[in-house]
């Protein structure tokens, strides 16, 4: 049995699978976030162990006896968090998440006094933690001098559980202070963010062993001290689940942020276009990213207003998308990372006349997210990684027409796994199974079975593209009116 923890944005998802891979519990705890300010996003890192404690205690109340013969536990979380510790290891704030973009003026100081794009592989942009960091040195100076240590989101949960500070490659390459390509810490990136390898978890690969768990939480839930692997950050990690190894494999997420991953044989930056590169949870492999921060939160945002619930939404499209919306959509919500990396960018809707009903802006709101995955594979390609085919994931993949309208504009095809709920907890418990049984094999990270394809529709696909193409234009010439 093995056991995957993911700390995402909204909630802690815990899976249990056996022996043989196959899921036999789940449990899930709800998060929230916080906005004390315009364009801020925290979250109080103890609600993560709080969330934990629920997940595992539900699933040691409902399998007692499958949990007492757990082998391992593997962790993954949303990246690039700031969570910062004192030197008795609590936290002197609450986390700064990574789709926080209070640092954007930190970026450009922080790339002015080191090569972060040459040994940490990307821009600096305002999601990541160096600049976040920065921001704290300048406006909160007592608690950046009380901090002791920088720790991920996920990797605050195994201090929790193992009393050890540790992190994996994967997440560690998007604080921005890893030499991607060496797979360690860079003191010269570290420095100039007034910090040293000391403030510093150790690292591991996603696969390998970060520690055992605490005897105390292993007696609580009756299960043995097994080995915590390193795990992964939620993309990452998300791949692992899905047998995204191999260079030229794919995913397409989309969840409340948008993301385009492929793994990669080597490190290959192109900041160019803001892909980010970073390290797999995998030995010896890499992997890049277009990311862009408002996917499924579009919708959730228009259905706020409107006051109706997503699905109902969705639900007001016809089954089979046969031309696009009157009107268009930006989705920059939050702000932009790939590939305009603009933490100031906003959305907007265009062409809106009296005849446009509220099915009209659900379906710009899709088209204008559907626009921004093919400006990440856009980028991608720039990149060296085009795909042809990506399998999809994220609570956005449930509706049918927003996955035709997506490959319609991308031109990629859209394979859907057939036993839908595959993320970052599924792929957390393969690399627990990775390091307990020695093993970095297909057999491990093998590739789920796909239950559908979503094709690009031609005569769709040709109306998209002249609509892709003002959806282009618009960014630059809203971006002037802000
Ligand atoms: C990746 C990113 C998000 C978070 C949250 O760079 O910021 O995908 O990991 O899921």
């Amino acid at each position: 049995m093995y056991l995957g923890l993911d700390i995402g944005t909204s909630g802690v998802k815990a899976i249990l699978l056996d022996g043989s891979f196959a899921e036999i519990g789940a449990a899930h705890a709800p998060l929230t976030v916080s906005r004390p300010a315009p364009g801020w996003s925290e979250q109080d890192p103890d609600s993560w162990i709080a969330a934990c404690e629920a997940v595992i205690g539900e699933l040691a109340a409902s399998r007692p006896e499958a949990m007492a013969t757990l082998r391992g536990i593997g962790l993954s979380g949303h990246m690039h968090g700031a969570t910062l510790l004192d030197a008795s290891d609590r936290p002197l704030r609450p986390c700064i998440l990574w789709n926080d973009g209070r640092s954007g003026d930190q970026c450009a100081e922080l790339e002015s006094r080191a090569d972060f794009r040459g040994i940490g592989g990307n821009i600096v942009m305002a999601g990541f933690t160096a600049p976040k960091l920065l921001w704290v040195a300048q406006n909160e100076p007592v608690i950046f001098e009380r901090t002791a240590k920088v720790l991920l989101p996920k990797d605050y949960v195994r201090l929790w559980l193992t009393g050890e500070h540790v992190s994996d490659m994967s997440d560690a390459a998007g604080t921005l202070w890893l030499d991607v390509k060496r797979r360690d810490w860079s003191d010269d990136l570290l420095a100039a963010t007034g910090l040293s390898r000391n403030h510093m978890p150790a690292l591991v690969e996603g696969t390998a062993l970060s520690g055992h768990l605490r005897r105390d939480l292993a007696q609580r839930w009756g299960v043995p001290q097994v080995p915590v692997a390193g795990g992964g950050g939620d993309n990452a990690a998300t791949a692992c689940g899905m047998g995204i190894v191999a260079p030229g494999t794919g995913f397409l997420s989309l969840g409340t942020s948008g993301v385009l991953f492929a793994a990669t044989d080597s490190f290959a930056p192109n900041t160019q276009d803001a892909v980010h590169a970073f390290c797999h949870a995998v030995p010896e492999t890499w992997h890049q990213m277009g990311v862009f921060l408002s996917a499924t939160d579009g919708l959730t945002w228009l259905s706020e207003i409107v006051g109706r619930p997503v699905a109902d939404l969705a639900a007001l499209l016809p089954t089979q998308i046969t031309a696009p919306a009157c009107s268009g959509f930006l989705p920059y919500l939050s702000g932009e990372r790939t590939p305009h990396n603009d933490p100031g960018a906003t959305g907007a809707f265009w062409g809106l006349t009296r005849a446009a009903g509220l099915p009209d802006l659900v379906q710009s709101v899709m088209e204008g997210v559907a626009m921004a995955f093919a400006d990440c594979d856009r980028a991608m390609r720039a990149a060296g990684s085009g795909l042809d085919a990506a399998y999809v994931v994220g609570g956005g993949a449930r509706s049918d027409q927003w996955l035709q309208i997506i490959a319609a504009v991308t031109g990629l095809t859209l394979l859907k796994p057939r036993s839908g709920d595959l993320g970052a907890a599924l792929g957390a418990a393969r690399l627990a199974a990775a390091c307990a049984e020695d093993d970095i094999s297909d057999r491990i990270f093998a590739a789920p079975a796909v239950g559908a394809e979503v094709r690009p529709e031609p005569e769709l696909a040709a109306l998209y593209a002249e609509k892709y193409d003002t959806f282009r234009r618009a960014y630059p010439q809203l971006r002037s009116l802000s």
